[in-house]
C-alpha cells in the first residue's frame, strides 16, 4: 500500500501543515479495496470522482490506476477541497506522487460534468460521493451515464441513506444497468448480506446473480453494505417516452 494511505489509515489522522486533524468522511473498510478491484478488471483509461474530502478514495484509485501498464487519468470534482478540506486531499495526492494521474476541478459537479460531457469525455469508471441529496446523486447519475462506456462501473456511496437509496432505485430500473457482482466483494459468506444471498440461492428457480428487485429490498432491511457497485451492459436506447416507476 501506498506509505501516505498507510499512514493515514493507521493513525486516522491528517495534516494540514501545521497541525493534526482527525481523519473523518472517508470510505469505509472494504470500499477502497473495491475501487481497486474494479480497476484492476477494467484497466481503465479516464476514471472520475466526485467528492474528494481527504482525498482517500483518490489514493485508493490512484494506488490502482498507477500499476496500470498504460497512461490513465482520474479527473476529481469537490468545491470545498481548499475552504473546507484545507486543500488536505490535494496535499495528499502530492505527497503519494499521483499529481500526474489527477485532473482536479475546484467545482460542484453540477458545473463540471456537463463540461466533461461537452467536451466529449468518455468514463471507464465514476465513484459518486459528492452532495449526497436525492437530486444532486441522480443529476451525478444522469451525466456520468452519459460518459460511461457500455462496460463500465460505477460506485456509489453510503447506499445506506435513504436519498440514496432512492436514486439507486431508479439508477436500477434502467434496463443497462445491473448490479456488479457484488458477491465477489465485500459481501464474503460471513456478512449479511453474503449469508442472505446464500439462502436465497439455494431457493428454487432462483439464480446465482440476485435480481435488483430482491436488492433493492434488502437496502430497505439495512442489510447491505454501505457501497454498491453497478455496471452499464450496453448502449442507453431507451425510447424517448420511457418510464418506469422507482
Ligand atoms: C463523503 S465526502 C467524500 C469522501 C471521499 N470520497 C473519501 O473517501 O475520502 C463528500 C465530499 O463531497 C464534496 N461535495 C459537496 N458538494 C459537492 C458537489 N456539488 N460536487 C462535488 N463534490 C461535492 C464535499 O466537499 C466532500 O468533500
Amino acid at each position: 500500500m501506498n506509505p501516505v494511505l498507510e499512514r493515514i489509515l493507521r493513525t486516522k489522522l491528517v495534516n494540514n501543515g501545521r497541525r493534526d486533524l482527525p481523519l473523518h468522511s472517508n470510505v469505509v473498510p472494504g470500499e477502497g479495496p473495491l475501487l481497486q478491484q474494479i480497476v484492476h478488471e477494467l484497466l481503465p483509461k479516464v476514471t472520475l470522482e466526485i467528492g474528494m474530502a481527504y482525498g482517500v478514495s483518490t489514493l485508493y484509485i490512484c494506488e490502482a490506476l498507477q500499476q496500470l501498464p498504460h497512461q490513465a487519468t482520474h479527473i476529481v470534482m469537490d468545491p470545498a477541497q481548499s475552504s473546507h478540506w484545507e486543500g488536505i486531499g490535494l496535499r495528499h495526492v502530492r505527497e503519494a506522487g499521483y499529481e500526474g494521474l489527477i485532473r482536479f476541478y475546484e467545482e460542484g459537479s453540477e458545473f463540471v460534468l456537463p463540461r466533461l460531457l461537452g467536451e466529449g469525455t468518455v468514463l471507464d469508471m465514476a465513484f459518486i460521493d459528492g452532495l449526497h441529496t436525492f437530486d444532486q446523486v441522480l443529476l451525478d447519475f444522469y451525466y456520468v451515464n452519459r460518459m460511461l462506456r457500455p462496460g463500465g462501473v460505477i460506485v456509489f456511496d453510503d447506499v445506506d441513506m435513504p436519498s440514496i437509496q432512492k436514486a439507486l432505485r431508479c439508477v436500477l430500473t434502467y434496463p443497462c444497468y445491473e448490479l456488479y457482482d457484488p458477491s465477489r466483494f465485500q459481501h464474503g459468506p460471513g456478512s449479511l448480506f453474503g449469508r442472505l444471498r446464500s439462502t436465497v440461492a439455494t431457493l428454487p428457480g432462483m439464480s446465482q446473480v440476485l435480481h435488483p428487485h430482491f436488492v433493492r429490498r434488502a437496502w430497505e432491511m439495512g442489510l447491505s453494505e454501505p457501497y454498491v457497485a453497478v455496471r452499464k451492459t450496453g448502449p442507453d436506447d431507451r425510447e424517448w417516452t420511457w418510464y418506469e416507476d422507482f
